[in-house]
């Protein structure tokens, strides 16, 4: 299946559709950035600047919700393994879970379950449009353990100190606002929380995913340590991605 994050040289309709649509979100969500949030409007308080660069690294176009079925893709479960990378992330039941950037929650679901019946899933996106879809399916499949919250570019809306696992796959590399994500995602962690980075490997020319779609891990480790984590484990078996988990570094100080 095309989409504008795959690489592939075949452009049908529909991927120049999905291409030209994740231009307008990308655009909408620019102007967004620089308006005031009602939530701040007294206090005069701008919010940050999205970047295009980060450490070097070119930031990507966020995702639009046109690229629903390409998230759903049935070959999504052989080149992604998702059970195995699940797996690793040793969920277990009363866990609270974040699934950061969860589209329309094809991992939200798996996680979910894993967690059941006392832990829940947070499902944080910026795009109604995949919460409103991931809300359906809730209902459709009923399942009750799952909180939607629509998140700002910068900001994730996430309790302090609340989370054991942040579950990121795909979405570290559209973030345009790393600094302020990576800020309060550390906050909301517990102590012994981590974050588990999923990303399409750079190092590999094989891997069909377009480059700003794709990270290597010294890029990856570069940036989280800058702000403030650490990479505690690692899983390199997957067939096209890197596993990492990052977690904080209580002896980082941030630059003013
Ligand atoms: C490529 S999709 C991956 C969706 C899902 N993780 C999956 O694997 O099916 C990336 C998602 O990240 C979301 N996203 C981008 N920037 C975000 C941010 N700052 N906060 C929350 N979600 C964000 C996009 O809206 C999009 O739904």
């Amino acid at each position: 299946m095309n989409h504008p994050m795959s690489n592939d040289r075949t452009v049908s309709r529909w991927a120049m559709l999905g291409s030209m649509m994740a231009v307008l979100f990308f655009v909408t969500a620019s102007l967004h950035a620089q308006e005031e949030p009602s939530d701040t409007k007294s206090s005069k308080q701008k919010p940050p600047r999205g970047l295009t660069s980060y450490m070097g690294r070119r930031v990507a176009l966020p995702m639009s919700y046109h690229g629903i079925p390409w998230l759903n893709r049935p070959e999504r479960v052989d080149e992604e393994k998702p059970s195995e990378m699940l797996e690793q992330l040793r969920l277990m039941n009363g866990m609270t879970v974040c699934d950061m950037g969860s589209g329309d929650g094809y991992y939200t679901f798996k996680m979910a379950s894993l967690v059941a019946p006392k832990g829940r899933v947070i499902a944080v996106d910026i795009q109604p449009e995949m919460l409103q879809a991931l809300s359906r399916r809730m209902q459709e499949v009923k399942v009750e353990n799952i909180d939607t919250v629509l998140g700002e570019l910068w900001d994730p809306k996430l309790e302090a100190s609340s989370i054991d696992v942040v579950l990121m796959v795909d979405v570290y590399h559209e973030f345009s606002h790393p600094v302020q994500m990576l800020a309060a995602i550390r906050k909301a962690l517990k102590p012994d929380g981590v974050i588990a980075l999923v990303e399409f490997r750079a190092e590999d020319p094989t891997v069909p995913i377009k480059p700003e779609h794709k990270m290597t891990k010294a890029q990856a480790i570069k940036e989280y340590r800058a702000n403030g984590f650490k990479l505690v484990r690692e899983y390199d078996k997957l067939p096209q991605q890197h596993l990492m988990f990052f977690g904080r570094d209580e002896e980082w100080q941030p630059k003013d």
